[in-house]
């Protein structure tokens, strides 16, 4: 792990030392700010990534919430955006990193600890007891009308048994804030259901409704009635694109059209 020396406060890095520092790093690191460690995360321009523009195009066409495009406007900051969305969550009582530092281009956080996906992966009894405290961490962000725009599992963090989010980088509508709530649970979900987790949906969703008194289930079951039509894409035909992502999908929906 890198160490970084930071001599004073207002002073982190100076430009030159700063380019050092982040040379040959991803765009998230992990390091040593004196002996915590932190997280570093760098800026990205928000890309239309594929997936964006796919979205875009069948929101144009089905007039759905859910479909629409997350990104930030060209002139926005996303690291100032970042930033100001976990200050305010964290003052909602809302897990999420502390914010350590912000500079041009870049800002550090605390770190909270493993990614949930990886954690569970090494420790696999522990399932439904974390997935638990992710759903309901998710639920009380809901709770206090904020949603996240890319809940999956390997956005969510675990250090000492709490369960924390990270990557805030979405910006979503205050129009849409209810349709994304669904969105948010659908996307929670579909990354279990891809990252091969079993799990029981209706105990989340359960646990998701005691938090936020909203039947989630319910609102995910009209969503599957409604887009049963791309079933079609589980046709063999497809079977070129290796498309886990549209099998996960085809089985979740199956799980609740079930
Ligand atoms: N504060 C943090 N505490 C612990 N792990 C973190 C933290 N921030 C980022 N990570 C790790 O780095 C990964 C990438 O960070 P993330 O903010 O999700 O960026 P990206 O936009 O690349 O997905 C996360 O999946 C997580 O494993
Ligand atoms: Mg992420």
């Amino acid at each position: 792990m890198q160490s970084i020396h930071i001599p004073f406060k207002e002073h982190f890095f100076n430009e030159s030392e700063r380019a050092d520092i982040f040379a040959g790093q991803g765009r998230v690191f992990k390091c040593l700010l004196g002996d915590e460690t932190v997280y570093v995360k760098k800026s990205e321009r928000t890309k239309r990534h594929f997936w964006h523009v796919l979205q875009g195009g069948l929101y144009k066409v089905f007039k759905d919430p859910l479909l629409i495009p997350t990104v930030l406007g060209k002139d926005e900051d996303d690291i100032q955006f970042q930033v100001d969305k976990m200050r305010r969550l964290k003052k909602n009582g809302i897990k999420v990193p502390d914010v350590v530092f912000v500079d041009k281009g870049y800002f550090i956080m605390s770190d909270c600890g493993e990614c949930v996906k990886e954690y569970l992966k090494l420790n696999p009894r522990q399932t439904d007891l974390v997935l638990n405290k992710a759903c309901r961490e998710m639920a009380k962000l809901h709770l206090k009308n904020f949603v996240h725009g890319g809940a999956q599992i390997k956005n969510f963090v675990i250090r000492k048994g709490v369960v924390s989010l990270i990557d805030f980088e979405e910006k979503i509508d205050t129009k849409f804030i209810e349709a994304f709530k669904v969105r948010d649970m659908l996307v929670f979900l579909l990354s279990l259901e891809r990252g091969g987790f079993q799990t029981d949906i209706k105990r989340l969703c359960q646990i998701y409704h005691d938090i936020t008194h909203k039947d989630i289930y319910a609102d995910l079951k009209k969503f599957f009635k409604k887009y049963k039509w791309i079933s079609f894409l589980n046709h063999k035909i497809f079977d070129f694109l290796s498309m886990k992502d549209v099998r996960a999908l085809l089985n979740l929906m199956n799980r609740f059209n079930g």
